[in-house]
């Protein structure tokens, strides 16, 4: 019995936060949790069940911290006390509406190309000290679960048991063991932890399809049937293993989704569930989108977030306009930033009336101070636009996107082309790099005016470098 993935802090919040482990068999997982640096006042704070039917994961929810103050945590299998060595930091969030200064990180895409991938996260790893970080987004794609060369199956992931394989091949490198326990979490999905590009054919969630060119090129590689399509089992097998990797050490999501008995996913047609969820640190308001689990792509009905997710994120605006001047909406895929020849047409510019109810709804209400996290381009950018509210008024929006991790790099995103909408003028892309990279977030309470500045550390030939934005 030994921990298969390393130990991982989620949730956290300005009290709170969620331990999660997995182990190799059914186990029980013990958390201590310490104050002092040399961890002599740590004490043991609980167990949770590792069963095999989430695939020996679980997680120790953990309350009554103290709000902006460093801890300890230590995970073990074994109710023996562990070494100093196995405890790792994390800091609370100062309490909602707190005008506090803060750095975190965020990116996504991680398909390392072998046992010795994962160079990004050599380097983030420097930066959770030298820069403070608090907390990391990752934006989807966590694993690539069709990526047959690189997912350590050889296969595309069809089965339960598969889809596991593929976090475990993923997150089970050295310096994932060296980076997952050291900074605070928090994730959603994109489309590979499914299969690529995938989506709904119907609006009650039972038929599930790929790309045509998809099913082509797996047909000519002479995959199986199950490979070649994408049933609606497969679906829930894949969000099975995302939830017990990814979903269950988030937030809670504003609406769950609907589970049989024995806790499983059941995807009614007429549940408006997500993953979508949100969450603040002090004085800035973050949500995250699931762009993936609700998207229905037909003629004649179409809908990236789903009806549910919708009343979620605009009462969310609502809420949040004169509470937090700082606005993070979250979203695995891009918003502001269309691109000639962008032929899988998956992102925000596929579902145009989503897009443009979007930038509406914060011209019309005049919500200010919104920035959007994105990734999935395999490049990373800087897009600034004003919204052009009726009134006349004129808000600055942002977009910052950080993309790949660690994957092949993506020109073809290359071709920017402005978005056409009434709600939009102004519209300037800042900077664009098609490098493996990640992205850092300073944001600045220490002014009147809160400021935001998003820098790309992107990773050329000759080294490691920068590109600085602050909107
Ligand atoms: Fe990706």
């Amino acid at each position: 019995m030994k921990l298969l993935l390393p130990p991982l802090l989620g949730g956290l919040t300005h009290k709170g936060a969620k331990i999660w482990a997995r182990a190799d068999s059914l186990a029980q997982m013990h958390v201590w949790l310490a104050t002092k640096e040399d961890i002599s006042d740590a004490k043991y704070i609980g167990a949770a069940d590792l069963l095999p039917e989430d695939g020996c994961a679980g997680i120790l929810p953990i309350a009554g911290l103290k709000a902006d103050t460093k801890y300890f945590y230590a995970v073990s299998l074994k109710k023996i006390h562990p070494s100093k060595n196995d405890f790792h930091a994390f800091t609370t969030f100062p309490k909602p509406g707190a005008k506090k200064t803060f750095n975190f990180m965020f990116g996504s895409c991680y398909r390392p190309a072998d046992k010795k991938g994962g160079e990004t996260f050599v380097k983030l790893r420097e930066h959770i000290q030298s820069d403070e970080l608090r907390f990391g987004l990752f934006l989807g794609d966590q694993i690539y679960a069709d990526a047959d060369k690189y997912n350590g199956l050889d296969k595309v992931a069809v089965t339960l048991d598969e889809y596991r394989k593929v976090y475990e091949n993923n997150w089970s490198h050295e310096v994932m063991r060296d980076f997952l326990p050291n900074l605070p979490l928090f994730m959603t999905l994109d489309d590979h932890e499914v299969d690529d590009d995938w989506r709904w054919r119907d609006p009650s969630r039972q038929w599930a399809d790929i790309s045509i060119l998809k099913k082509i090129t797996r047909f000519l590689k002479r995959r199986p049937p199950q490979e070649r399509h994408l049933s609606a089992e497969r679906v829930r097998a894949a969000l099975k293993a995302y939830e017990e990797h990814q979903a269950i050490h988030a937030p809670d999501p504003l609406i769950p989704f609907d589970a049989d008995e024995r806790g499983n996913m059941v995807l009614n047609p007429q549940d408006p569930a997500s993953y979508a969820y949100s969450f603040t640190v002090g004085g800035a308001a973050f949500f995250v989108l699931d762009t993936r689990t609700m998207r229905v792509n037909m003629r004649g009905e179409k809908t990236m977030l789903g009806k549910g997710q919708w009343v979620m994120l605009e009462q969310w605006l609502r809420d949040v306009k004169d509470k937090y001047k700082v606005k993070f909406i979250v979203s695995s895929c891009s918003l502001l930033h269309p691109f000639f020849f962008d032929v899988a047409n998956d992102r925000w510019t596929g579902f145009r009336a989503e897009q443009q109810r979007l930038l509406k709804f914060l011209a019309v209400n005049e919500i200010e101070g919104v920035r959007i996290l994105v990734g999935d381009l395999h490049s990373g950018h800087a897009v600034t636009a004003q919204l052009k509210c009726p009134s006349g008024k004129r808000i600055p929006i942002a977009e910052f996107c950080a993309s790949p991790f660690e994957q092949g790099s993506v020109w073809l995103s290359f071709g920017y082309i402005p978005l056409f909408s009434k709600w939009l003028t102004g519209q300037k892309r800042h900077f664009y790099r098609a490098f493996n990279n990640f992205g850092l977030v300073h944001v600045d309470f220490d002014s009147p005016d809160p400021t935001v500045t998003f820098t790309l550390h992107y990773k050329r030939k000759d080294g490691w470098t920068t590109a600085s934005l602050t909107a």
